[in-house]
């Protein structure tokens, strides 16, 4: 079976937990080193990773090609604009002759579905590397901030304040196989789906309200009120006035509460300067570990 790494919520609560613990010490073991000197074990050494990108990218881009150098192999990027895909080449037809050149593809595509439908038939492992629908990714990058900074997640109380898009999709996907409770506050009209949830629904509580939310929790997170592919920008700045993360909210959440955030952000919308850069925040921590993270779930992937 290969190893695809496409949302939170197929895999089993062990292995996740395994790639988790693999992020905390790839990281612990290589303290110090400059950025390009590969792990001792190189498990992606003579690997080839393809990256393709639908939509914009810093983070997601940087880490896992930093990632894959650190693991001991390379990679290839391109736009999905630039490659015969963005001139309506069949996704299956890209999947199979890919397979034939690399030995894994992270993919970030506007449409989940498509993701879907290249892991189908790839005969290497595919990665979610963000869709309309989820981030897996980051969960995990965030999962590991939190860990380091205020022990293990499990029993932990999250609070996602604002939109319930792809970011909330993920952390709702990991909160039932981590075993930490997820309070949601959305407005009712961008609550989020819902669907992949069915046996973990008593882990995730929905509200409208962010004081609700934010209530003794150990960790507040908070996204773009406007997500890639968003259209309707001004309805979203209005319905969601009421949910920026300011200090006044985070006075409500457990005195030694911590602020996440995946970036990029908008200062002064879902969240004020005075929180992202004040001394709760951890999203310089967070951004790196999008590598560790990775190359935890690369390893995983190359060693199926
Ligand atoms: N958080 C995140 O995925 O950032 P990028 O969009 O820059 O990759
Ligand atoms: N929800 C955001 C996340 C960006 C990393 C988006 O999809 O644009």
């Amino acid at each position: 079976m290969v190893r695809h790494f496409l949302d939170i919520h197929r895999l089993e609560a062990a292995e996740l937990r395994a790639i988790l613990d693999d992020a905390h010490a790839r990281k612990a073991a290589r303290k110090g080193w400059t950025q390009g000197r590969p792990d001792a074990d190189a498990p992606g050494e003579d690997r080839v990773l393809a990256m393709i990108f639908e939509k914009n990218s810093t983070r997601t881009r940087f880490s896992f090609d930093a990632a894959i150098r650190q693991l001991g192999g390379s990679s290839i990027i391109a736009t999905a604009a630039d490659m015969q895909l963005g001139r309506g080449e069949p996704v299956e037809d890209t999947a199979r002759v890919l397979s034939r050149m690399v030995d894994a593809v992270m993919i970030r595509a506007n449409d989940h579905e498509d993701v879907e439908r290249f892991a189908r038939v790839s005969t290497v492992p595919v990665i979610n590397g963000l869709t309309d629908r989820s981030h897996p990714c980051q969960i995990l990058a965030d999962l590991q901030t939190i860990e380091e900074h205020s022990g293990p997640i499990a029993g932990k109380t999250i609070a996602w304040i604002g939109d319930g898009n792809n970011v909330c999709h993920s952390f709702m996907h990991a909160a039932p196989k981590f075993g930490f409770h997820l309070n949601v506050a959305c407005p009712a009209e961008y609550h989020p789906d819902l669907r992949d949830l069915a046996k973990g629904a008593n882990a995730v509580t929905l509200t409208s309200d962010p004081r609700e939310a934010v209530k003794g929790a150990d960790v507040v997170v908070t996204d773009t009120w406007v997500s890639m592919g968003d259209q309707d920008y001004e309805a979203r700045l209005a319905a969601f006035e009421s949910y920026s993360v300011d200090e006044a909210l985070m006075a409500l959440a457990d005195p030694d509460a911590v602020f996440l955030h995946c970036l990029p952000a908008h200062r002064g919308e879902e969240v004020t300067d005075a929180v992202i850069d004040g001394p709760r925040s951890l999203v310089w921590d967070e951004a790196e570990n999008r590598i560790h993270a990775q190359k935890a779930v690369l390893a995983w992937c190359f060693a199926g």
